[in-house]
This record gives structure tokens, sequence and C-alpha cells, in this order.
């Protein structure tokens, strides 16, 4: 199912995963809460983070340089598997209009649009691809943001979101997925690899987040969009590579509206 680096894995859809039930409850994430915040080794991941004053380590920098070389590693795009799941999750990419333009942020080496595109070319569709500068404001009706933005330091979120709204259509969609907090690859970070709260550095330098809902929640009704679904997804698998053991995984899934009347 993952991949695995020193100190946390990067998400990896893999089979195990495209074979789950997608709105998955396969556990309450209150009881896993519950257990994580009562176990003593899990403690460092819950206490506050010193502010820059008190830290001796330098907040964390934009990432985009460690994620290109990143993909510069895994250039075979093996790494990311197809994210064939979503069309479930998000009915509305598979059965878009023709016209549709969807654009999704911080596309890695594709895992995601090759999916839509695989879809589309099923219904003998021939998509179009946009350049960068036609990405103009308020013309797309969906915009991605799958894994990406716990990739990107905190403190830059909430300006990354409100550049994402801005080339949204009104009525547009943003659809949301991404680490949940407690997910199994935050509890392996070690306590050296915290750069603030709920934010953990890997080796290689690239970023993850964890999100709560409520975090996630804050950061688009900040940024003027409507949430019609958001929620964790909870599924427990096993590494059948690793003595069968047992993963619990959480994930975020959000659906945001721009609400049809925006100005
Ligand atoms: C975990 S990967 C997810 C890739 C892809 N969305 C997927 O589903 O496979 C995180 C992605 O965020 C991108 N990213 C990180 N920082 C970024 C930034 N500041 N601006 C745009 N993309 C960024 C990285 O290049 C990387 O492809």
């Amino acid at each position: 199912m993952e991949v695995e680096e020193a100190g946390g894995g990067v998400e990896n859809a893999g089979k195990d995963e495209v074979e789950a039930e997608y709105h998955s409850h396969d556990f309450e994430w209150e009881d896993l809460r519950a257990e994580v915040e009562s176990d003593p080794a899990f403690s460092y991941h819950l206490s506050p983070f010193p502010g820059p004053a008190a830290s001796t380590t330098s907040p964390p920098q934009p990432s985009s340089e460690a994620w290109r070389n990143f993909h510069r590693r895994h250039a075979s795009g093996k790494f990311f598997k197809e994210r064939r799941y979503l069309l479930k999750e998000f009915p509305e990419l598979p059965n878009s209009k023709d016209c549709a333009k969807i654009l999704e942020v911080g596309c890695g080496n594709g895992s995601t649009a090759v999916s839509i595109l695989r879809c589309h070319e099923m219904r003998k569709e021939r998509p179009d691809f946009l350049r960068e500068n036609q990405c103009c404001v308020g013309g797309m009706d969906f915009i991605t943001m799958i894994f990406t933005l716990s990739a990107i330091p905190f403190a830059i979120m909430p300006s990354t979101i409100e550049q994402c709204v801005c080339v949204l259509k009104p009525g547009g969609l943003l659809l949301f997925r991404d680490y949940g907090l407690y997910d199994m690859t935050m509890l392996r970070f070690l306590p050296d690899q915290r750069v603030g709260f709920r934010e953990y550095m890997r080796s290689d330098g690239t970023l993850s987040y964890f999100f709560t809902l409520d975090t996630v929640r804050e950061l688009f009704h900040a940024a003027g969009l409507i949430e019609l679904e958001l929620e964790y997804c909870c599924v427990r698998s096993v590494n059948r590579k690793k003595n069968g053991k047992k993963m619990q995984r959480v994930w975020v899934h959000g659906k945001f509206l721009k609400p049809p009347s925006w100005r």
C-alpha cells in the first residue's frame, strides 16, 4: 500500500487502497484519538510547538525545491500509483461536462490527472491542456488538491488557498483529500522531525502536515468557500510485506463550493 521513506512515508495509493471502500469507516477516528492521546510514547506529537523565539531550528521553508528533487529521484513515475479511487470519491470528475476546466494543484507525476484523462479517453473525448497562464481568474470548474496542501508550509496555506479560490468559477468546486491527524505516517515521525504543530519534515526536506476536520474547515471557510462534505476516512489495512502489520490510515475528504453569487 505504501512506499516508506526514513521517518514517515509519502502517500502512495496502491492496490490495497484502490480496493478499499472510499468513504470507509473501518474504525472511529475518536477511538484512534483516545488511543494515541493516552499513549506516552506519542506525547511529543501533542505538545505545543515552541514559537520561533524559543526554537533553535529555523521555520520550514517552502519545500518546492525538495519536491522537485523528490520527483527527479522518482522520475520513472512508479512511486505514486494512479488514484482511480478519486473518481468514486468525487463523481463530479468523471461526470463533468465536455468542456469543464480542471486545475490540479501540485499534480506531482499526474496520479490524479491520469485517472481523469483515462476516464474521458474511454468516453472518446479529447481533453485540451491549458498552459500555465490560461488558468485565468474565475475560469476553472474544478480544483483538485490531492495530498498537496499538506506538502506546503502551514504558514502559507491560507494564501495558497486564496490563490486557488481566485481561479475557481463562482459555483465551481474545490475537491480536497489529504492526511488526517493521527494517520499512521504521522505517528512514525520522530521528535526531531517536528517543524511545527502537526507539521513534520522528512529527511529529504519535503513537508507533511496532518489535518483535523476543524483545521480544514477553518482554512476553506476563511477563503470564502462553502462546505459540502467534510469527513475522516479511516481505513484499516494489512501490510503483507511486513509480517501482516496492521496499518490505521486516516485521510480527510472534503468538497467545497465557491458561492455562485461570488463577485
Ligand atoms: C504528496 S505529493 C502529491 C502529488 C499529487 N497531487 C498526487 O496526488 O499524487 C505533494 C505535491 O505537492 C507539490 N508541492 C509542494 N509544494 C508546492 C508548492 N509550493 N507549490 C505547488 N506545488 C507544491 C509537490 O511538487 C508534490 O507533487
